[in-house]
């Protein structure tokens, strides 16, 4: 499976089946937290067979059942860095949906199980990813219209509009959709618009985006 594929393909699943990870798909998970982590300074930990996170009152009313996986992104408190946790936890995502497992991104319905990660000086838990085979593949969410996320007109490239279809495509918190994409001479910025979580959901449109676009070339403004 293609990443393009996987973005057509992903959809949050909440309940698993009772099944360990292949070790070869947990070696290409290991490598590709590795170079998230170096890329982005961040302290991102792939916890295995550790139950009790989604073993809770609230896990079990957000509908989790089965999860025994899960992907802790952790990092520093600094500037930009739940945009960070968005990009990279995407990329990390996507490649388990390659390898036929399913995911969740989750805020809310968790119980942080300290013992299960290591921080070092000055990180937090922001986030988990629950991750696993999946009982089914989920199903799509409802999309807002392109025209409510982007801004389009006669001198708008194709690939833009590519690339705002597959940000369509992308998991957000509460499916809010609140993004806006524009296209200036051959830069794209982005702007979150207001709710819960929205700068993580920035970074994982983003890279949506990214993927979406195929080889075009372009800047994203600042
Ligand atoms: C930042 C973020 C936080 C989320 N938090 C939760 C959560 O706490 N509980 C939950 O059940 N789903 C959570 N989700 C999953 C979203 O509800 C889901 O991605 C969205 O409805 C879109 O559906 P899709 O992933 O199938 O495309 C979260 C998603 C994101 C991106």
């Amino acid at each position: 499976m293609t990443i393009e594929e996987a973005i057509e393909l992903r959809h949050a699943v909440r309940s698993y089946r009772d099944e360990s990870i292949e070790q070869t798909s947990v070696k290409l998970l290991e490598e590709c937290i590795e170079q998230c982590n170096q890329d982005g300074g961040l302290h991102i930990q792939l916890i295995l067979n550790e139950p009790q996170a989604f073993d809770s009152f609230m896990a079990h009313y957000g509908k989790f059942s089965g999860v025994k996986n899960y992907i802790a992104l952790i990092g520093k408190k600094t500037k930009g860095i739940d945009e960070k946790i968005g990009y990279y936890g995407e990329k990390i995502a996507l490649l388990a949906q390659t390898l036929g497992l399913n995911t969740c991104w989750v805020a809310m319905s968790y119980k942080k199980v300290k013992t299960a990660f290591r921080f070092d000086e000055g990180e937090k838990l922001y986030l988990v990813i629950a991750l696993g085979y999946g009982v089914t593949q989920g199903v799509a969410h409802v999309s807002k219209p392109l025209d409510k996320v982007c801004a389009i007109d006669r001198d708008t490239p194709s690939w833009f509009v590519e690339g705002v279809k597959s940000a369509l495509l992308a998991p957000t918190a509460i499916n809010q959709q609140q993004f806006f994409f524009t296209y200036e001479n051959g830069c794209v910025a982005v702007k979150a618009g207001l709710g819960f979580y929205t700068k993580v959901d920035l970074g994982i449109v983003k890279y949506h985006f990214e993927i979406g676009v195929r080889d075009n070339q372009f800047k994203w403004a600042d």
